[in-house]
């Protein structure tokens, strides 16, 4: 990102400012403020991390910390048995705590739902008895394909809670893409919901579920229908095994099921992730590990206290939703809230309106909503009181300066902390930021690696690199959160995320995130973006493969290449380049069948922003799609080298397609 001088109304004070310092008045309250935490961390390693797992409650205590002993597989508070349905419900009941608000959850019409810890528990406790009854036993994998509604969480919860491991598929995605994720997971229940509304409109995802199943190879023994559109619903007759939500809570009203005791690095979930290839990865994460991150990160770097309102904009379907909407804040008690809706509707303040009807203390969004609060201007939030906010994130990709400064201004009103969190699908939680009561903040930057938490800058042998220089970020030591495989396949595991720096012969074992960053002399780590075949489309991971299959699948498509493009607020646009068979057209309709072809693959996310029709791509002498160049072309950059192209006659052609 670029910044640009026609993005708003920032103050000219503001601009040149480097670095900020964290108001006195958070620092007194904050949960951490002490910065000898770098030390105590770094110094009892790995045995600080009982201070993470300490913010549970355990039901038989663990007696190691870690087992590193089949690097890299690393396993956490390894004989420690818990329930994280118990840890995020019912020990807020019997603490004294019932009648505390757990989810607020908004509508995108206005419609309001409010579930105490007390609804919440009962809830759960229901779902978790229907599910049994359908047949779902520990350790069988659940499919959620749901929107933001408050069934979602109730269901990981009530997963959670008789030990079945949930795959939450994000309700955006297409049915190709549901269908995917439940046949890798092997999964035989499905937990959908009839519709939920965008923009005012009704949208039919029902429809999308059962087309999704259509394409199940194995047999799937249950699904569950939640009603949000009542009487706006599409009319689906359900089939013989679809039940009705409402009809199966109404069947277990009152059944309580004992929380299952699960082993530590038993599984809590999967979370489906794009990589490099045409196949998602499923990514698995563990009981007592992820947990206690989660709830660690949310103390020590959101800053939640049981009193809290927090809000984190994300959607369930990714891993921010799953870790900070979901599991952190949850089990720390505190109040988190759901929003339906999109940040523009019915007008563009209604972010700003959710944050002064629940007077939230700390909001956590992405860059790319900023960016767009940016364009539309600072009059929407100063319709509103903002004054309940005491500390700020993001999420998702770099933040720029211009935007974290806007963010500071306009959101936090020069009060508020930010904390810019640098953390992945695989990681569980964040990992590179600032702690928002201890450090200076830098924008743009996202800060020092998290206590514990030993990130470095390397050159491509492995070196450190000196501040200031480019290089990639790389994690030399375990830590809880971490992924523990990819599901079924340990190999890919290791090729994805260990081949490329560790050593096992010396067993040196270094995670490599595939992001470039560079460091500064205190340490702050900048992140510079992805290095692989994969782009950050408003904070959501694609792979290039993933999309380039689904436009060479288009009858008349020969082939393809798929480049992230600059975008002012998604961050990356998707650039399609394809080269048609004989015989077809680069017309209107084909740009239209290719965008239909991503969109049925993948989801609309994934749209082609520019469908750049060419007979030839740049290619080296080996053969090689020469990437690098076609992102030039969409960015329109100056070329580099093109020497080593076999033929260079092409480029200048293609450029002049480029809108
Ligand atoms: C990739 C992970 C973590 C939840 C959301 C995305 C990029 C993430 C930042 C940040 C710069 C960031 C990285 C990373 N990223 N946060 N604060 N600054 N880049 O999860 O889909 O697993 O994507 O998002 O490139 O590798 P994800």
């Amino acid at each position: 990102m670029t910044d640009t001088d026609d993005d708003g109304d920032l103050e000219a004070r503001l601009v040149e400012q480097e670095s900020f310092e964290p108001a006195e008045e958070f620092v007194s309250q904050a949960n951490v403020s002490d910065e000898a935490i770098y030390e105590e961390f770094e110094e009892n390693w790995p045995h600080s991390w009982t201070r993470a797992a300490d913010l549970l409650d355990w039901e038989r205590e663990y007696s190691e910390v870690l087992d590193d002993s089949n690097e890299p597989f690393y396993e956490w508070f390894p004989d420690g048995t818990l329930n994280a349905s118990y840890n995020c419900v019912d020990r807020h009941v019997e603490n004294g705590d019932k009648n505390r608000v757990a989810i607020k959850w908004e509508g995108e019409h206005g419609e309001t739902r409010t579930y105490t810890y007390q609804d919440l528990y009962r809830e759960v406790n229901e779902f978790a008895a229907a599910l049994r009854d359908l047949g779902v036993e520990e350790d069988d994998v659940v499919t959620l394909y749901m929107p933001m509604v408050p069934e979602l969480p109730i269901a990981m919860l009530a997963c959670a809670r008789i030990g079945a491991p949930h795959s939450v598929v994000f309700a955006g995605f297409s049915a190709d893409a549901l269908a995917t994720r439940m046949n890798s997971a092997d999964s035989r229940y499905l937990v959908t919901c009839d519709g939920y509304y965008r923009r005012g409109d009704a949208l039919d995802h029902l429809q999308k579920a059962n087309e999704g199943l259509a394409g199940v190879d194995h047999g799937v023994d249950a699904t569950v229908v939640a009603d949000r559109l009542g009487d706006d619903g599409f009319g689906h007759d359900l089939k013989g095994n679809q039940h009705a939500w409402d009809d199966l809570m109404d069947d277990h009203q009152g059944d309580r099921v004992d929380p299952v005791e699960r082993n530590a690095e038993d599984m809590l979930f999967l979370m489906y992730t794009s990589g490099t290839t045409g196949q998602p990865k499923g990514v698995k994460h563990t009981t007592g590990g992820y947990l206690a991150y989660t709830a660690w990160t949310s103390h020590a770097v959101l800053d939640l206290e049981p009193e809290d309102t927090y809000w984190c904009s994300a959607d369930i379907g990714w891993i921010t939703g799953h870790s900070y909407i979901v599991y952190g804040p949850l089990a720390l008690g505190t109040t988190t809230v759901m929003y339906e809706g999109t940040p523009d509707f019915p007008e563009r303040d209604r972010l700003w309106e959710i944050i002064e009807k629940y007077a939230v203390d700390v909001f956590y969004t992405a860059p790319t909503a900023i960016r767009a609060f940016m364009k539309w201007g600072s009059q929407f939030p100063e319709r509103h009181d903002l004054s309940s906010l005491r500390l700020l994130g993001t999420v998702g990709e770099p933040i720029n300066p211009r935007a974290w400064k806007w963010y500071y201004q306009h959101i936090g009103n020069e009060e508020c902390p930010i904390v810019d969190t640098w953390w992945q699908t695989e990681t569980g939680g964040m990992m590179v930021t600032t702690l928002p009561g201890v450090c200076t903040m830098k924008p743009g930057s996202a800060g020092p690696p998290l206590p514990g938490i030993d990130a470095r800058v390397v050159d491509t042998s492995g070196d450190e690199v000196d501040a200031g220089r480019a290089g990639y970020l790389t994690v030399e030591k375990p830590w809880p959160g971490m992924l523990r495989t990819l599901y079924n396949n340990d190999e890919r595991f290791i090729e994805e995320y260990w081949a490329e720096y560790s050593d096992p012969d010396a067993d040196e074992w270094v995670y490599f995130p595939e992001d470039g960053a560079k460091i500064d002399e205190d340490g702050y780590i900048t992140i510079l973006g992805r290095v692989d075949d994969v782009i950050n489309v408003s904070g959501h991971r694609l792979g290039t493969m993933e999309i380039e299959s689904a436009i060479v699948g288009v009858e008349g498509v020969a082939e393809a290449a798929v480049v992230g493009g600059e975008h002012e607020v998604k961050g990356e646009a998707v650039y399609a380049y394809a080269i048609l068979e004989d015989g077809y057209d680069g017309d209107d309709e084909m740009r239209d069948r290719i965008v239909a072809g991503v969109e049925d693959a993948i989801g609309p996310i994934a749209r082609p922003q520019q469908v750049i029709f060419t007979p030839e791509l740049p290619k080296t002498r080996s053969g090689k799609i020469m990437r690098r160049l076609l992102e030039e072309i969409a960015n329109e950059e100056e070329l580099g080298d093109t020497t080593t192209l076999r033929n260079p006659e092409i480029v200048e052609e293609i450029q002049n397609k480029v809108e």
